[in-house]
């Protein structure tokens, strides 16, 4: 009946996640409110390591791509899980650093890394910067030289497959802003630079061809492409990558219909393009990371809201307001996201309306999504929004001086606040 096999409804008829009723959580913790099911992440991080163990003979890591959810508890599930971490900022690298995160487990990534967060990674030893481009090789450089550290990269290559057109194109895309460009001669030049290095250690290389992919022949498209750049280093360079790391993007389910495939599928089909290819290139199978975020924690978290004003618009469409939108989830009106709701408080009811649910900032294009089919909703329901576990927390704002809600932590039909909820001094900490 609902999007993820951790949602349900209970004698109530109230919906529940992790078996934890959603309108007791309301109650408990206000509204607007996350709520992230441990229970899931976890089986889901199991699910990775162990495909990865049964079709790299053990010779991989996945690491959780953080900038999905972002704070502490996150990554000491992910510590006690065993994972690896991608992070992106210094900001994410510090929450992860303050839990004990090892750091040797991280993978440092971002297009115009600063000096500071440069320092702050090579300082705690982390275990691969992700390195983006030339200017980005020689600071590293300069400043391992300056720590008298040794720093172990990747370099991100482009390798020219565009996963986001209806048929998924394999030229093109040299227009990023990340990484460097296989079919210009860029990504080898930056490889013979990073090789002359005194400072930096060349271990691997990296790739990433977008986010929320249902196809898997992209991905095989894309592993392809790497080792044969793997080869061709070999080859002229006479030097022996060892790693290969390929992103993450892997797609959810955010309704019904979408047929996302078996991340077990990826992993097999993906591992046999490697193995063939390694054999047909003559080259060693390199050590082969991936990096999900979306598909870790994205159906593991839902968001609840308290309906307020219901405003029927004859001929045009039903707005139910909610307690919170774009400041706690601005993907609708970034990018058209969709998602399906529940009245948390009505779940075995019928859905037999269609609404538009909108948030509370000043703004007509703050939306949680339209056309939503919900059950008849009068203010004081509560409004589960589900599959909101990625990208929301992580990118919302105090757009309108709004306060961020908390997340709370389902877990053996418990709860706790993992992530507290802003106050109005909180707002104004900073001002002076
Ligand atoms: N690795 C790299 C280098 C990435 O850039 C990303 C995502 C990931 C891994 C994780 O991708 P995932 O498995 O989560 O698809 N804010 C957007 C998504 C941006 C993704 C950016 N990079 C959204 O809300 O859909």
């Amino acid at each position: 009946m609902f999007l993820s096999k951790n949602l349900g409804v209970n004698e109530d008829g109230h919906l529940t996640i992790g078996g934890v009723d959603c309108v007791k959580l309301a109650k408990e913790y206000a509204t607007p409110v996350y709520v992230m099911d441990e229970a899931l992440i976890r089986e889901n991080c199991r699910n990775f390591k162990s495909s990865i163990e049964k079709f790299y003979d053990k010779n991989g890591l996945v690491c959780y791509a953080s900038k999905a959810f972002c704070c502490k508890e996150i990554c000491r599930i992910m510590k006690e899980e065993d994972m690896g971490l991608d992070v992106v900022s210094g900001g994410e690298l510090f929450t992860a650093l303050s839990v004990g995160f090892p750091a040797a487990k991280i993978c440092f990534h971002g297009n115009n890394k600063t000096d500071d967060e440069i320092t702050l990674a090579l300082s705690h030893g982390v275990g691969r910067i992700v390195v983006d481009n030339f200017s980005e090789l020689e600071r590293l450089e300069n400043l391992s030289s300056k720590l008298r550290k040794k720093a172990n990269i990747m370099l991100r290559v482009k390798p020219g497959i565009d996963a986001h057109t209806h048929d998924f194109i394999k030229t093109g895309q040299i227009d990023s802003k990340f990484g460097l460009a296989l079919e210009t001669g860029e990504a080898f030049e930056a490889v013979k630079y990073a090789i002359s290095l005194e400072n930096v250690i060349l271990k691997g290389l990296h790739c990433h061809i977008g986010s929320q992919i249902f196809d898997i022949e992209p991905f095989e498209l894309a592993a392809k492409v790497m080792l044969e750049f793997m080869a061709k280093i070999s080859n002229e360079l006479s030097y022996s990558i060892s790693e290969l790391n390929l992103g993450g993007g892997f797609g959810i389910k955010y309704l019904s219909e979408h047929d996302p495939a078996p991340y077990e599928a990826y992993m097999e089909r993906v591992s046999k393009v490697i193995k063939q290819s390694c054999k047909e290139l003559d080259i060693p199978q390199p050590f082969v990371m991936i990096e999900p975020g979306r598909s870790i924690v994205g159906a593991a978290g839902i968001t609840l809201y308290t309906v307020g004003a219901v405003k029927e618009i004859p001929g045009v469409r039903t707005y139910v307001s909610v307690d919170g939108g774009m400041c706690d989830n601005p993907r609708y009106a970034l990018y058209r996201s969709q998602y399906e709701a529940v009245l948390a408080n009505k779940a075995s009811d019928p859905k037999d309306t269609v609404v538009t649910i909108a948030g509370k900032c000043c703004e007509s294009g703050d939306l949680i999504g339209e056309n939503i089919p919900l059950q008849k909703a009068e203010p004081g329901d509560i409004i589960a929004v589900l599959a909101t576990g990625a990208y929301n927390y992580s990118m919302s704002s105090n757009y309108n001086r709004i306060a961020k809600p908390p997340v709370v932590m389902v877990s053996k039909g418990n709860s706790k606040v993992i992530v507290k909820r802003e106050t109005l001094d909180d707002l104004i900490r900073n001002d002076l």
